[in-house]
């Protein structure tokens, strides 16, 4: 079968709509990765010396405080932190490319131009690839240290105490991570402009339909 009517095909048998379970993940993952970066850039921030505290109010904001069994250091209770939400996130994001290859999303709007299909498609393969490259570099990165994986206080992995692949993967992991945000931009450009310019409703796509 030859590109167009491999097109033609997949247009003719594309289902109308993603799945309810496709479009939750969606914004369930968007959220977390977002989350992942303040919380990645937060805790880089934090001092390397300071007290030992067994509560914590998160993100110093007066909404939630979290409550721990023992004393640990800001640093420590972030990291570990960043690394339980992002295992969380990580088999979420596993279940979700089960998901796409077992339900197939619908076809691209037939009004966007080819160029335009090319660029939507390239920034979601990206995404789909980098989605799980980032938490696996972080992953790798946390193996090669002497902390090891912890999830919500229990051991899951222990550390393997490696300097060098440690600092490659933590590069490998700030790279990805920097690549993620420059396809983002184009992602949520495309969807703005989808919305407020061409209104043919891309949004709501991928959006929940309230009847
Ligand atoms: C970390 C954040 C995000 C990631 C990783 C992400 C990833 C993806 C991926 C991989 C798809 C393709 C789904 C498929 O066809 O299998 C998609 C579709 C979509 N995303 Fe995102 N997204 C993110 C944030 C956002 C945000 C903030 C918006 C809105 C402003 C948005 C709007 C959309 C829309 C409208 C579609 C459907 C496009 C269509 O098929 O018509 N996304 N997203
Ligand atoms: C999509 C998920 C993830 C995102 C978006 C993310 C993002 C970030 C960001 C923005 C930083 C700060 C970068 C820097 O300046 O060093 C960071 C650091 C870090 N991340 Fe992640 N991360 C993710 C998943 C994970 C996972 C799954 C783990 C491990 C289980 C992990 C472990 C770490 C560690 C240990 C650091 C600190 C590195 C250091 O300074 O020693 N991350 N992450």
């Amino acid at each position: 079968m030859g590109t167009k009517e491999r097109n033609k095909f997949l247009m003719e048998t594309s289902p109308e709509q993603y799945t309810f379970t496709a479009k939750f993940l969606h914004w369930l993952i968007a959220i977390g990765i977002i989350f992942m970066f303040i919380l990645g850039w937060f805790m880089e921030a934090l001092p390397k010396e300071a007290p030992k505290s067994s509560s914590y109010d998160l993100f110093n904001l007066g909404i939630y405080t979290w409550e721990l069994a023992k004393e640990t250091s800001p640093r420590s209770f972030y990291f570990n932190l960043h690394k339980s939400i992002g295992i969380t996130l990580f088999t979420l994001i596993i279940f979700r490319f089960y998901w796409r290859f077992t339900h197939r999303p619908p076809a691209l709007l037939k009004t966007m131009k080819s160029w335009e299909k090319k660029l939507a498609t390239t920034a979601h393969h990206g995404l789909y690839l980098l989605m799980i490259l980032t938490p696996l570099a972080g992953i790798i990165m946390s193996i090669a240290s002497k902390y090891g994986i912890k999830w919500f206080g229990i051991k899951i992995i222990p550390g393997i105490d490696d300097g060098g692949l440690r600092e490659i993967f933590h590069e490998f992991h700030i790279i990805f991570g920097i690549l993620i945000l420059g396809i983002l931009f184009f992602h949520i450009t495309g969807a703005v402009k989808h919305s407020l310019i061409d209104k043919d409703g891309t949004i709501q796509r991928m959006w929940f339909k309230i009847k």
